[in-house]
């Protein structure tokens, strides 16, 4: 029987939909219509970002992995999570503008909670200080969450737990990376949050156009940062 599975070049056409220039809320419209083959797409894409991602968030562990509360932020299908899953983090909670995105997701049953939230324009629907770690993985540029979001997930996550947000290095997301590490260098400057480390990733993906590509490279690079809250001191009676 022959394979549904789309090429390369049809992906990219797909993708390039999902890079333009529009409203938030014709963004979430595309995803909800790409859920249903956005695995399969990516994969032929080379997605390497949720599984690096993982990698890094899970190195900051040593024990009790199972017993984190992590919020995966724009969770998508929930590829992050499943990820996290084979270095024994089992509680998630996941937010996601699109509800088509969200419904690929429960069918999973990975998460405990998932809820739907418009990244940029409303408050996370959670408390504050209540998770172990909160990642956010292929959100983080233009047209999509806006850095204004970075304040929020610091606000949720407990102090002494861990960020780990990731954004794209290619030419046409530098001006976005630049705004992004200005918000992440403010907030080490508050005294909020310290820097533990940045990883500079080649393979990203895969390019999804020419202009896209760096040099002879097939891939786009990517970054990782990753930022613990500090623990908050109590003021002497
Ligand atoms: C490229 S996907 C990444 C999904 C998942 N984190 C992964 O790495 O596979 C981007 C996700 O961000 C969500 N998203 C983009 N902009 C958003 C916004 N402003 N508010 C909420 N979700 C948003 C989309 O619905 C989509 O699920």
């Amino acid at each position: 029987m022959a394979s549904s599975r789309r090429n390369l070049q049809q992906v990219r056409e797909v993708i390039s939909s999902a890079h333009k220039d529009c409203e938030p809320a014709q963004k979430l419209q595309f995803y909800d219509q790409w859920a249903q083959e956005y695995e399969e797409d990516v994969s032929v894409l080379e997605y390497n970002a949720p599984r690096l991602a993982a990698s890094a968030l899970a190195s900051m562990y040593i024990s009790d992995q199972e017993s984190k509360l992590v919020l995966d932020v724009a969770c998508g299908t929930g590829l992050v999570a499943q990820e996290l899953r084979r270095y024994g983090f089992g509680l998630f909670h996941g937010v996601d503008g699109s509800k088509g995105m969200l419904q690929v997701a429960k069918n999973k049953n990975v998460y405990q909670e998932l809820k739907q939230c418009m990244l940029g324009q409303e408050p996370l629907p959670f408390p504050t200080d209540t998770y172990d770690a909160v990642v956010i993985v292929g959100a983080l540029s233009d047209g999509q969450a806006p850095v204004s979001v970075i304040p929020e997930l610091v606000r949720v996550t407990k102090s002494g737990g861990f960020l780990c947000l990731t954004t794209r290095s290619n030419r046409s997301n530098l001006q976005y990376k630049a705004e992004l590490e200005c918000e992440l260098t403010a907030l080490q400057k508050s005294g909020l949050c310290e820097c533990v480390a940045i990883h500079n990733v080649e393979d990203w993906e895969k390019a999804t156009s020419e202009q896209e590509a760096q040099g002879n490279a097939d891939y786009i690079p990517g970054v990782i940062y990753l930022y613990k809250k500090r623990m908050s001191i109590p003021l002497p009676d």
